[in-house]
C-alpha cells in the first residue's frame, strides 16, 4: 500500500500526498480500522497558508461534523480544523516550554490559536499567569471555550486581535516568559518581544523556519540571524541560547525550529 503522510486531530483524520481515489479510500479504511476512534476522513489540499496559518480540507469519508476534542497531555482542545491551526506535531515543545515555568510567573503568549499553549502551561504551573493573545476570531473563541474546559480560568487572560496592535500599548516591560510560536513573524516579533520582558530580563521562546544543510542546526547561523535583526533594530541587550532543537521537519532541508532566548 501506497504510504501517505497524515495526522490525527482529535477524530479528523487527515490526509497528505497525491494518490488516486482507490488509494485514499484504502488508505483511509486501513487507518479507520487501526484507529476505531477516527470519525471523518480529509485530505489537505493546500499547505498550511495565510495569517492565519489555516489549510484548505476536502471531505473524504465518515462524518461531517469537523468539530472535535483532540486531547494531549491529559489536556482537551475543541477545534475544528477547517477554521483553526491545530499541530499535535508541536506535543512535546508545549511539554518542554510548561515544564520550564516557575511560580508566579507572568508569560505572554502572542500567536496563541486554539490555546494549547498556554493551557499546557497553566496546567503544569497553577501559580502563573498566562497573556493569550489570537488574531483569528473563531481560533479564539475556541481558545476561551478550551479553557473553561481545562479549568484554566484562573490562570489565562484571553485577548482577540492583532498581537502587534495589542502588546505595544499593554503589555510592555511585563512579562518574564514570551512564546512566539510563529515562524511567519519571527522577524518581526522578536524586537517586540524584548520590550516586553519585565526590567529586559527573561525568556523568549523563538520559532523559526531554517533551511539546514546537515540534520543539525548551526547554532552560528541562528546567532546570526538574531545579531541581525537586533542590529536592524538597535536592540543592545546581551543574550544567550539556552536551548535550540527542530520541533520537526517541514521540508526535506527546512526545519522548523525552536530557540529559547534569556536575557
Ligand atoms: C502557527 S499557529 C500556532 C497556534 C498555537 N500556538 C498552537 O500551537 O496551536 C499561529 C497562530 O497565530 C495567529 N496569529 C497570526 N498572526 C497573528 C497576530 N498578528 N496576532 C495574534 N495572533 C496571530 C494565527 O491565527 C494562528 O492561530
Amino acid at each position: 500500500m501506497k504510504t501517505l503522510a497524515f495526522e490525527i486531530i482529535g477524530s479528523v483524520l487527515i490526509i497528505r500526498g497525491s494518490a488516486n481515489d482507490r488509494i485514499l479510500k484504502e488508505f483511509a479504511e486501513e487507518k479507520m480500522k487501526k484507529h476505531p476512534y477516527i470519525q471523518t476522513v480529509m485530505l489537505q489540499t493546500t499547505k498550511i497558508q495565510g495569517q492565519e496559518r489555516i489549510r484548505k480540507l476536502k471531505f473524504l469519508t465518515g462524518d461531517r461534523n469537523f468539530e472535535t476534542i483532540h486531547r494531549e497531555h491529559g489536556n482537551q482542545y475543541l477545534l475544528n480544523p477547517l477554521d483553526t491551526f491545530f499541530s499535535p506535531r508541536l506535543s512535546f515543545e508545549r511539554m518542554r516550554i510548561a515544564s520550564l515555568v516557575k511560580e508566579n510567573e507572568v508569560v505572554l503568549n502572542f500567536f496563541a490559536g486554539v490555546g494549547p499553549f498556554s493551557i499546557t502551561i497553566a496546567k503544569k504551573q497553577k501559580n502563573c499567569l498566562i497573556h493569550s493573545i489570537e488574531i483569528n476570531e473563531k481560533a479564539c473563541n475556541y481558545m476561551r471555550k478550551n479553557i473553561e474546559l481545562n479549568n484554566c480560568e484562573d490562570n489565562i487572560i484571553v485577548y482577540c486581535g492583532d498581537a502587534f496592535d495589542i502588546v505595544p500599548y499593554r503589555f510592555l516591560n511585563s512579562a518574564d516568559r514570551v512564546l512566539l510560536p510563529l515562524p511567519l513573524e519571527s522577524k518581526s516579533s522578536l524586537p517586540l518581544a524584548i520590550e516586553c520582558l519585565k526590567e529586559g530580563k527573561g525568556t523568549i521562546h523563538w520559532q523559526i523556519t531554517d533551511h539546514l544543510s546537515s540534520k543539525n542546526i548551526d547554532l552560528n547561523d541562528v546567532t546570526t540571524s538574531i545579531e541581525r535583526i537586533f542590529a536592524r533594530e538597535s536592540v543592545s541587550f546581551g543574550y544567550s541560547i539556552s536551548e535550540y532543537r527542530i520541533i520537526r521537519w517541514i521540508a526535506p532541508h527546512i526545519a522548523h525550529i525552536a530557540i529559547d532566548i534569556e536575557l
